[in-house]
């Protein structure tokens, strides 16, 4: 029997239940949010295309009531304010941090056992919020933003050298705004090099463009982008539920790796049954520390924010 519960019903949390369904892997998602009504209609929306797309997974919706949440197996938090034209994604912090505490003291009471995705911005800070509530290893808690940053670039090189995206793998690091760390070194197309593919300018071009490939989208909506969000935080459940080990980025706490401590930060990581079963150090050059380093820095100021918050709330 394997429950995964997905908290806040808009457009990232109705994309991983409706994805996560599709999927057809587990016996049942439940669906929470605030506002009344959301989390039951998109819930009810799912669960009747089920008989359409044949699958079976049950979806649920309710409002507020942790209850129905119990005893889940993951639980993926979407809730909190999307970014809006000119917002940066730490300009979100204090509405979402309260929000991310509410809603994991209630995760935590009813689902103690549960592994935590946060998804909620700004992702890193909100991701330590989370951890800070749940008060469990860090294994169990942690962020996606590395799969959905890395598909980015991963997009537009497969647009640029015409080529399916299915043949590019990447890895990118560091926090989930605009100082992230794609590695062009560690991208290959089928194997290939990508340096060898492609042009120096180019590559660069399309680095800068994965930075921002957030923005360009709140940009063109007017909110922020919710396919490929939610594509990527199912892809991290199912890599969980069913024991993958699959090697990700994921947001995850350092105490020691690449010479950082207490910062969550993107890394690889080995993804399986008991959440981040190991953190992949890779050797990176001096150019590309310095890079993390500049991420690890913007990143650690609003953990800082967020400390002193509570410091002073408490
Ligand atoms: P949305 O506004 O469509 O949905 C958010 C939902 O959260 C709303 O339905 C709202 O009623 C609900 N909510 C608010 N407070 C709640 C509470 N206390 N308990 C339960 N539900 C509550 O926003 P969207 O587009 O789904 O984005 C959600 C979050 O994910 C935002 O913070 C956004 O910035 C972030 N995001 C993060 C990404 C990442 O890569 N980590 C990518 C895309 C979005
Ligand atoms: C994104 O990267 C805004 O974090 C959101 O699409």
């Amino acid at each position: 029997m394997s429950k995964v519960t997905v908290i806040g019903a808009g457009n990232v949390g109705s994309t991983v239940a409706n994805v996560l369904a599709h999927r057809d892997f587990l016996n049942e998602i439940v669906v929470l949010d605030i506002k009344e009504g959301t989390a039951e209609g998109k819930s009810l929306d799912t669960w009747q295309q089920a008989p359409i797309d044949s699958y079976s997974t049950r979806v649920v919706g309710c409002t507020n009531d942790y209850s129905k949440t119990a005893d889940s197996d993951v639980v993926v938090i979407t809730s909190g304010l999307p970014r809006k034209p000119g917002m940066s994604r730490d300009d979100l912090i204090s509405v979402n941090a309260g929000i991310v505490k509410t809603v994991t003291e209630q995760v935590i009471k009813y689902s103690p056992k549960a592994i935590i995705i946060v998804v909620s911005n700004p992702l890193d800070v909100m991701t330590y919020c989370a951890y800070l509530t749940a008060k469990v290893d860090s294994h169990r808690v942690f962020g996606m933003a590395g799969i959905l940053d890395t598909a980015r670039y991963r997009a537009f090189l497969a647009t640029e050298l015409n080529c399916s995206p299915k043949d590019i793998q990447a890895i990118l690091m560091g926090g989930h705004g605009d100082t992230m760390v794609p590695l062009p070194r560690y991208t290959t197309v089928s194997g290939i090099p990508v340096t060898e593919l492609i042009s120096e300018e180019k590559l660069n071009a399309i680095v800068q463009r994965t930075k921002v490939g957030g923005g360009e989208i709140v940009n063109l909506l007017g909110t922020s982008a919710w396919y490929a969000p939610g594509a990527a935080a199912a892809q991290m459940v199912e890599a969980i539920i069913k024991n993958e080990n699959r090697i990700f980025p994921v947001c995850a706490l350092l105490n020691g790796e690449y010479g950082l401590h207490n910062i969550y930060l993107g890394v690889p990581v080995k993804l399986g049954k008991n959440g981040i079963e190991q953190i992949i150090e890779l050797q990176l050059n001096n150019d590309e520390k310095a890079l993390l380093d500049a991420s690890a820095t913007a990143v650690k100021e609003v953990m800082e924010v967020l400390d002193k918050m509570n410091a002073s709330a408490s």
